[in-house]
């Protein structure tokens, strides 16, 4: 969705998602490090990160944001989508941990972002689910103060199991 929410602190800063934002996000996307922790593995041409994005930009309660540090380098996105009901689940987040130059930016994006949504959007519930096994990303989130709320198996890949998180803003 064409979105104005923006919202910094700790040396990053969150704004809405741009179209050559979106180019850097499916670059640092296609990485196979980066596939292998998603749920879908597949790579994304230019031309369907394009087509993707302009279908984003009409699509209402979807929201996506880039993460740059404080000197304005690119560091990654995340987003929240699916708002209803004063909820809206959280996920999309990636990353790049060596253009941040430190650990725990994940963790900072995740916890302004859930700010935001308190004190901009009127949110006062955020829900995520991740594979079990992607143990940054289930640090990060209890980190940010996520609880589990449910683990069921993978139906799309057998073996590996979901988990569901939720946070009271
Ligand atoms: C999830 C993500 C955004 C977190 O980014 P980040 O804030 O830079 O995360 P960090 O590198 O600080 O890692 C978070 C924690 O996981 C740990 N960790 C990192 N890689 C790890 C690994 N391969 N195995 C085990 N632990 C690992 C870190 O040590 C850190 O824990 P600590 O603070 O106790 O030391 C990032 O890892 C990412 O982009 N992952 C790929 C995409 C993804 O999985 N998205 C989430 C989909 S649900």
């Amino acid at each position: 969705m064409d979105h104005t929410f923006s919202i910094s602190g700790d040396g990053i800063m969150i704004t809405p998602m741009t179209a050559p934002e979106s180019e850097l996000y499916r670059q640092l996307r296609n990485r196979p490090e980066v596939r292998a922790r998603l749920f879908s593995h597949d790579e994304i041409g230019k031309e369907a990160q394009e087509a993707w994005f302009s279908r984003y930009l009409s699509k209402p309660g979807d929201y996506m944001f880039t993460v740059r540090s404080e000197g304005g380098t690119f560091l990654g996105a995340c987003a929240l989508y699916d708002e209803k009901d004063g909820r809206a689940e959280f996920g999309r987040i990636i990353i790049d941990k060596k253009a941040a130059g430190r650990g725990g930016v994940g963790c900072i994006a995740l916890s302004l972002v859930c700010r935001l949504a308190k004190e901009k959007m009127g949110l006062h519930k955020i829900t995520l689910d991740l594979y079990e096994d992607n143990v940054p990303a289930r640090k990060t989130y209890e980190r940010a103060g996520f609880v589990r709320t449910g683990l069921e198996s993978s139906e799309k890949e057998p073996g590996r199991m979901i988990l569901f998180m939720e946070k009271e803003l």
